[in-house]
């Protein structure tokens, strides 16, 4: 081949470009309606990450104080978490509430004699129901974790924050 085969125009040269940049617009343009259009099946594989705690049998209307962890992936790190829920029965329902206090994040514990959970810290108080009593540091209920009951096994997903 001779040297003016190789050569590249000025013209081919601007077209090379303006596609490869155009193209890098457009992916840059497009990666956001992809991700909008595959979210629910993403946060449908969420909602099913549920972790079995306990049997249903386990439990009374008073809430238990139950220790789990699962291994979980974010991106390229796996690690091992550790929660503490309180769980109980009201009525046909199944409550799993977080352990972790809604002002600064001080574990709470359930004072049986009271009915309502006390935290060490400020003196933060909370109904049974997770609900905070007024006029204290915490300002909102306690959170919340999806709770999934089937065959008798009660497993516990994605805390919530309640309103
Ligand atoms: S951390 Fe619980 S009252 Fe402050």
């Amino acid at each position: 081949m001779s040297e003016k085969e190789h050569k590249v125009s000025r013209r081919q040269f601007l077209t090379y470009t303006l596609t490869g940049v155009g193209g890098f617009m457009a992916a840059g343009a497009l990666m956001p309606m992809v991700r909008f259009a595959l979210d629910p099946a993403l946060k449908a594989s969420a909602q099913s990450d549920m972790h079995y705690v306990c049997d249903l049998d386990d439990l009374t209307d008073e809430p238990q104080r139950f220790v789990f962890s699962y291994d979980q992936v974010d991106a390229w790190y796996e690690s091992e978490v550790q929660h503490e829920a309180y769980i109980f029965r009201q009525g046909d329902e199944v409550i799993a509430l977080s352990s972790s206090c809604t002002h600064l994040g001080c574990t709470v514990a359930y004072q049986e004699d009271q009915g309502e959970f006390s935290c060490p810290c400020h003196g933060g108080r909370f109904e049974k129901d997770g609900n905070n009593l007024p006029n204290l540091p915490p300002q909102r209920p306690l959170d919340r974790f999806d709770v999934l009951v089937e065959d008798g096994r009660v497993s516990v997903g994605q805390v919530n924050q309640q309103t």
